[in-house]
């Protein structure tokens, strides 16, 4: 953290701790796992409250620097002003203090869209309005990422903070950057897949987006949380290069280019510590490394310390007031892992006057939520809400982004699009045909005013020319315990294939519902769930003309039926728009562009994570280290079944001209080593349609073991039948640089490097051998 020596020289002038302070009081409660010991702190003797400061008092005055404004009004507070504010004050409220005019800060669930929350505000209060809200619902992060369209996800961004700012919100829970490690993460949909650039590009476009609207956004979940199992509990021992290569860039690119107001910590432990308590990830990375400006938020319940965890940089615990009280109360809270508030104002105050934080650490930590507050503009402007919600433009921004990252992953004998002049009825089948399966479970989940269901979406679009049935197929494993029997699944199954044999063309949609998939657990499996393989074997077999959709946010085993089935898309969770997007899709409306931001393997036993996934005795060892998703597949030469970054078209492009130059830019008297890549792209077909360009980089002769490719850049390019562009892409440094776990450092070797750009991990298209001479690493 760089604390400018004015803040220091402020705050422990007019900060000094009162004498009602330094008297004996208890000494508070200890850091680290043991139960939760309730600390009573002695009745303080009345104060008489400082007045409100004048009017003109330099914090109020719009007009001056922000931190200006925050060291006056960190100046004008007392130490339990300061200590209040790092507790919340409700569910999803941050402490206000009226005498001073600051607000709390007004939070909403993401990142998919604004979650109805829980708590004290204008609108969810008995007094007022329904308490439920229902807001736009936007697809799943690994849908936004498919679509590797990062101004659109900027948009997305954009529409969600404003629907956060009509509903009078300040602040919206996302976006989530983990990474997929391993395929039965519960909360895989929520990220944007394996690869740390394009989950970076993802994160830094949505920050951008929330941040113009000048709301807050929370980059979570600061580290590695990458599994559900016993999340409070689990300790992830990952390697330093792992942590940088891997599991750090996406926050790094969130707060360097992004310059992110917030980060959310996670609840597991990295490396011996628990997130929230984590110095050397907090402290030394995230605030020193990446000079992060903004505050840190606790995941809700994820603190287990008071002084560890504001000392090492965790700024406000949420939840908090009476509403935490009440759910740390029940059993079940500390039977997950926690079981009490951690920085509420008697423990904050009690920790200073133990000499266990320094005042200056608090008011380090109270700056950081002050400049946030005033920098993104809430002090000045709050949002009062009352806007509208759902609008058409919002509703464009959800169904293109569900229609760009549906991902077509086979189509035999070009069965899709539909030809309507050959096709005249279609069977819908499926436990997700019938129903809208949006997103995931957990935290994320919008309840949107309308959601389109694939079978919806299909008939919508068919009109009266095409003839659309529906049927169950088989019910989805769990949800009806009514069509879980033996008999009903064979009833499901007989009209199914009856279904499908009558029709011209049958659209099984199959996947998993929002209780299988959810934060809270991880997935049991990575098989379909039940009767679910049998259905689209049965199908298949009764009718050939048959597409496959899948309707998940984490890669199924597919190797019963995959080799024989015609056609095969991921539509992962659309949000409320998934029907009508696939409807697009199918019928042609939209070509398909999406590309897979995660390899979908062939078994289960094939992911680089096998055998060290959940772990035991509650330690789970990172021990493939950087070889993660497709870092690993093609590195081992493991064969999957659809490779990152892969996705067909109904058109088809060409790549020509590749050119690569290392390049010395100077301006003045400073040098930049960079290299210009450019690459033409021809549509070669029919159809209008985009391609995403992608770029990797390999170096030939590594000094140390590195991946056998790495994505550096890319570029959605959207071109008209016959025409050709040119992608340019311009890499620097650490496009060719690695973590040195020797040095600790970002290292960067001359050499020669490959540059390969091509349609996934497995196409490359065109490549180019460059050298980098050490010259140009270490100008003079
Ligand atoms: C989740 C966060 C979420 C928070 C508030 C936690 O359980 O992990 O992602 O923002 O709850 O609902």
């Amino acid at each position: 953290m760089r604390i400018s020596p004015l803040f220091c020289a402020l705050s422990l002038c007019v900060c000094g701790v009162p004498a009602v302070f330094s008297q004996a009081v208890p000494p508070p409660a200890q850091p680290g796992n043991s139960p939760a010991q309730p600390v009573t702190f002695p009745a303080q003797p009345p104060q008489a409250q400082p007045a409100s400061p004048p009017a003109d008092a330099p914090y109020r005055n719009a007009n001056l620097p922000v931190e200006q404004r925050v060291a006056d009004l960190l100046s004008r507070m007392t130490p339990q002003e300061k200590a209040s504010m790092l507790a919340g004050s409700g569910w999803m409220e941050s402490t206000p203090i009226p005498r001073l005019g600051i607000p709390a800060i007004k939070m909403a669930d993401g990142p998919m869209g604004v979650r109805s929350w829980m708590g004290s505000s204008a609108i969810t209060s008995a007094a007022n309005a329904p308490a439920k809200i229902e807001a736009t619902s936007f697809p799943a992060g690994v849908c936004m990422a498919a679509t590797w369209d990062t101004p659109l996800v900027q948009k997305e961004g954009q529409a969600i903070a404003q629907e956060v700012k009509a509903l009078g919100r300040d602040m919206i829970l996302g976006p989530t950057v983990n990474i997929n490690r391993q395929p039965l993460w519960g909360r895989n949909f929520e990220g944007y897949g394996e690869d740390p650039y394009l989950s970076g590009r993802m994160g830094v476009a949505y920050v951008q987006g929330v941040q113009s609207e000048g709301v807050i956004p929370s980059v979570k979940h600061f580290d590695a949380n990458n599994e559900e199992y016993e999340r409070h509990r689990i300790n992830a021992t990952i390697s330093d290069r792992a942590l940088h290569e891997i599991y750090l860039p996406a926050f790094k690119a969130a707060v360097e280019e992004g310059n992110a107001w917030n980060i959310m910590s996670a609840y597991n432990l990295v490396n011996g510590a628990h997130m929230a308590e984590n110095i050397p990830l907090l402290h030394n990375v995230l605030q020193n490394e990446f000079g992060f400006q903004g505050f840190v938020i606790s995941d809700w319940g994820s603190t287990y310390s008071t002084a560890p965890t504001i000392n090492a940089g965790m700024d406000l615990e949420m939840p908090g007031g009476q509403r935490a009280q009440q759910w740390m109360a029940l059993p079940q809270t500390a039977q997950a892992g926690n079981g009490d508030l951690w920085l509420t104002p008697d423990k904050v105050m009690a920790a200073l006057t133990a000499g266990q934080i320094q005042q200056t650490q608090l008011d380090d930590n109270v700056r950081r939520i002050l400049r946030v507050i005033i920098g993104s503009g809430l002090f000045d402007h709050p949002h009062p809400g009352g806007g509208e919600v759902d609008t058409p433009a919002q509703r464009a921004v959800a169904l293109q982004g569900a229609t760009e990252g549906i991902v077509l992953l086979k189509n035999d004998g070009n069965l899709l699009p539909i030809d309507t002049t050959k096709v005249h009825s279609i069977a819908v089948i499926g436990p997700d045909a019938g129903v809208a399966r949006t997103g995931g479970g957990g935290s994320s989940l919008v309840r949107p005013k309308y959601a389109i269901a694939p079978f919806d979406g299909i008939r919508d679009r068919a009109g009266n020319a095409v003839k659309v049935s529906y049927a169950l197929g088989v019910g989805m494993e769990g949800e009806d315990p009514a069509q879980d029997s033996t008999e009903t699944r064979a009833a499901d199954l007989r009209q199914a294939v009856e279904a499908a044999s009558h029709a011209d063309l049958a659209v099984i949609v199959v996947g998993r519902d929002n209780k299988i998939e959810s934060e809270g657990h991880d997935v049991p499996t990575m098989e379909l769930p039940a009767g679910q393989d049998d259905l689209i074997e049965a199908v298949e077999k009764a009718n050939p003309h048959t597409v496959v959709v899948l309707n998940t946010g984490d890669p199924v085993t597919m190797t019963r039926w995959v080799d024989k089935t015609a056609a095969l898309l991921d539509m992962w969770y659309g949000g409320q728009e998934g029907g009508h997007a696939l409807a697009a899709i199918l019928f042609g409306d939209a070509d398909p562009s999406g590309k897979l931001p995660v390899t979908l393997p062939k078994r289960y036993e094939d992911n680089p994570a096998y055998g060290h996934y959940p772990g035991q005795n509650l330690q789970v060892d990172y021990a493939e280290g950087i070889y993660v998703g497709y870092r690993y597949y093609d590195t081992k030469k493991v064969e999957p079944a659809f490779p990152f970054g892969y996705g067909l078209s109904y058109t088809t492009f060409q790549y020509d001209n590749m050119g690569a130059t290392p390049r010395l830019a100077r301006t003045g008297n400073t040098s930049e080593f960079g290299v210009t890549v450019d690459v033409s792209v021809q549509n070669t077909g029919t159809r209008a349609g985009a391609e995403v360009v992608e770029l990797y980089v390999h170096e030939n002769k590594p000094k140390i073991d590195r991946p056998e490719r790495e994505l550096k850049a890319f570029q959605r390019v959207e071109l008209q039948p016959g025409e050709t562009k040119w992608a340019h892409f311009r890499l620097n440094r650490s496009a060719f640089s690695y973590w040195d776990p020797a040095t600790r450092a970002w290292t960067t070797d001359a050499g020669e490097y490959e540059i390969q750009v091509g349609a996934s991990s497995r196409d490359i298209r065109q490549k180019k051998i460059i050298k980098i001479p050490a010259s140009f690493l270490n100008p003079r």
